[in-house]
């Protein structure tokens, strides 16, 4: 007998199958399938042949691939019992729970007392999947490995792009081909880290931007994960995702967290675009509307908080247009540099003898939020907490530090309680509406209770506090998942305020992150993180194309300087409602050396696009830019918003330079707009507004 589902909406369509009563697999994963489909001849035909040299019948690559059928690659689960002796399950079907795009399947061995759970769903508002394992046992075990739902990947989907960085540049990608074995990420960070952002993109060789077909995953965890796409011996292919080996504790039940995952035959932005749709309209809740504009203070005073220039520094962010002042690291314990105090969250006295009141008060009165910096889950040596509780510490004593710091152990209740009554004596008695919560630095042991650990804290906090806002931050972008967004409503997307690495960065990120989430600040004109000194203009429009922030110190600008930001900043606050809910889709350049996106509005009735040339180009004439993501049919009124920046050393007539023009959709996407030439390090605003047919 041959049970089969299938989960699809107008996109796609995943159909399981399940033989003999033995786990689930995926018979077909892409374009949505016609309703009159027969699941079960889809289930006979996938049936691949045997040959000699082969074991009798290919085990198949199912939801949770297993070692008792043979199966030639990774398993789909590690595990062993508490002699240590291996487990090796053959899993049969016990019952299905089915609600529209909901399955839930619950499979077991009783030979050895385990039961193993599969919960599927599509979210048809987004066409995204999301995937979870939870294994049942009856006795205690070990588990190193267990892998959320196992999916395919057909052979002619010959590539993958997955995702690498570092501090300053996070979200990297590596496109790289198929080739027989498996590809391993193991993050052994503990954290989501700015080296292994969980994600992957499996495609074509020709799958561009705007075309061509993707598989897109996003493992959706803070803790350390392990990445496993594999190429079989026989062709077949497999991805695997779930929590770093050996990462959970001996037990009798371990889930993992939600795969997410999605086919396109859009390119790369039709997964993008759903991944950014699911966060704003499923992962992240309590977001505030409009987005406000951010002012943070870390790089105008570092540890130097005085209360006289704070003041100073809030009038000027307000009169440039700043709505949130974020009071970053500094104002606590005796928190003079990065090397004691964390784990203190008490107001520090000599910086603040009346407390933090009389700062808050002059920040609201200019009518700004107040935000404050924690970095909870870490301690210094040189603090009240550590020589209180030496023994609260993750890890053994003699770790490496990691800038000059320890973590607490957050799986611990009592840490978590002193955490709680130390921010809520904070947030319970001021004027607070905004927590950026920092991390900076790996883990001494990859840990998952850790990681649960810090989501129980801020669920806590976000219940006793549900008006205030949490930001991620773990030195830039190093806790950037769909798991601590559910939690989160902003990311410090890196600590790289260089507007030509944002724009990489930012470009990048895009394949997953909305604009509504991804924090970008306006520098100082001297970068503190690379050096380069780039104009106001790029550095502006580079953080008014997510949510915008400032970050220098706003009484070192020039007058110039500050009327193009206030004139950026007025822009993107008569634009930000239909912005920050804009899909971001990538543009395709022939042009290396420019990074362009266009976000379009949900209504579809206006777009900005974005084009920045990061160096300069290798051709003489800048070439025409090939928009996406428009009606065809419809016509469109096209502004080059910043068409007075355009240098002398632009001699022709392109039209755009002096007016605006009515075109097409079909031309915009065909042809494209022929844009003047300019500078390096500059960058082209245009804006769309589709006119009535
Ligand atoms: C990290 C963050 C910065 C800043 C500092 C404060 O590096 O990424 O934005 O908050 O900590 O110490």
């Amino acid at each position: 007998m041959i049970r089969t589902w299938h989960l699809g909406d107008r996109h796609q369509s995943l159909v399981l199958a399940c033989r003999n009563a033995g786990l689930p697999e995926v018979v077909y994963w892409g374009p949505a399938l016609p309703e009159s489909e027969n699941l079960q001849v889809l289930a006979k035909a996938a049936v691949m042949d045997v040959t000699g040299g082969m074991v009798d019948e290919n085990a198949p690559i199912s939801l949770n691939p297993e070692a008792s059928r043979t199966f030639p690659g990774q398993t789909g689960l590690s595990a062993r019992d508490a002699a240590g002796k291996v487990l090796a399950p053959r899993f049969s079907f016990q019952s299905e729970e089915r609600a529209g795009n909901e399955l839930s399947l619950v499979y077991s061995d009783e030979s050895c007392g385990l039961s193993l759970r599969f919960d599927l769903s599509l979210t048809e508002a987004t066409s995204l999947f999301k995937l979870k394992a939870q294994l049942q046992s009856q006795e205690d075990i070990v588990v190193d490995w267990l892998a959320a739902p196992v999916l395919p990947v057909p052979a002619y989907a010959d590539e993958m792009i997955e995702f690498s960085g570092r501090w300053c540049s996070e979200f990297l990608t590596n496109r790289l081909p198929f080739a027989p074995g498996a590809r391993v990420r193991d993050n052994r960070t503990g954290r989501t880290d700015h080296a292994h952002f969980p994600g992957l993109i499996v495609c074509n060789p020709t799958t561009s931007n705007t075309a061509g077909e993707a598989f897109a995953f996003h493992y959706g965890w803070s803790g350390g994960h392990r990445m496993v796409a594999e190429e079989l011996a026989d062709g077949r292919r497999q991805v695997q995702f779930g929590h770093a080996f050996a990462s959970l504790p001996t037990g009798t039940l371990f889930a993992t967290a939600p795969l997410y995952a999605t086919y396109s035959a859009d390119g790369l932005n039709g997964a993008a675009v759903r991944f950014q749709r699911h966060v704003r309209s499923q992962i992240v809740k309590d977001a505030r509307t409009p987005r406000p504009v951010h002012y943070n203070c870390w790089e105008a005073v570092y540890f130097d908080h005085k209360l006289d220039e704070l003041k100073a520094i809030a009038d000027r962010a307000a009169e440039l247009g700043a709505e949130r002042f974020v009071l970053d690291d500094g104002w606590f314990g005796k928190r003079d540099d990065d090397t004691s105090s964390l784990g203190d969250w008490t107001i520090d006295p000599s910086k603040y003898p009346d407390g933090l009141t009389p700062l808050i008060d002059h920040i609201t009165s200019l009518g700004m939020e107040f935000g404050i910096w924690y970095e909870p889950e870490m301690v210094n040596e040189d603090s009240g907490l550590y020589r209180a509780h030496p023994d609260w510490i993750l890890g053994p004593e003699d770790q490496t530090r990691g800038r000059q710091q320890l973590v607490l152990d957050m799986a611990r209740e009592d840490v978590r309680k002193y955490l709680f009554d130390q921010m809520s004596a904070v947030l319970g008695n001021h004027a607070v509406g905004y927590v950026k919560w920092d991390h900076n630095r790996v883990l001494p042991v990859v840990d998952a209770p850790q990681t649960e650990g810090v989501y129980a804290l801020i669920d806590q906090l976000r219940r006793a506090f549900p008006h205030v806002e949490f930001e991620s931050c773990s030195s830039g972008g190093g806790r950037i998942d769909f798991g601590i967004l559910e939690r989160t409503q902003r990311v410090w997307l890196s600590d790289s305020n260089d507007a030509l690495e944002r724009q990489r960065i930012q470009h990048d990120a895009a394949l997953f992150l909305p604009a509504s989430v991804t924090g970008s600040h306006v520098g100082p004109r001297h970068c503190h993180t690379s050096g380069r000194v780039i104009g106001m203009s790029m550095r502006a429009w580079t953080a008014a194309q997510r949510h915008l922030g400032f970050e220098m110190d706003p009484r070192e600008l020039t007058d110039d300087e500050a009327r193009m930001l206030k004139a950026v900043t007025d822009w993107w606050k008569a634009n930000r409602d239909w912005l920050m809910q804009a899909d971001i889709l990538r543009l395709d350049t022939i042009d290396p050396a420019i990074i362009a996106e266009i976000q379009v509005a949900e209504t579809g009735d206006r777009f900005a696009a974005f084009a920045a040339l990061t160096r300069p180009s290798d051709q003489i004439l800048p070439h025409p830019i090939r928009l996406t993501g428009l009606d065809p049919d419809a016509v469109y009124k096209i502004t080059l918003t910043n068409r007075d920046e355009t240098p002398g050393l632009s001699r022709g007539a392109p039209l755009l330079k002096y007016q605006d023009l009515t075109v097409s959709g079909r031309y915009l996407m065909s042809h494209g707009l022929t844009l003047p030439w300019r500078f390096p390090e500059t960058i082209c605003v245009i804006e769309g507004q589709r006119l009535p047919n």
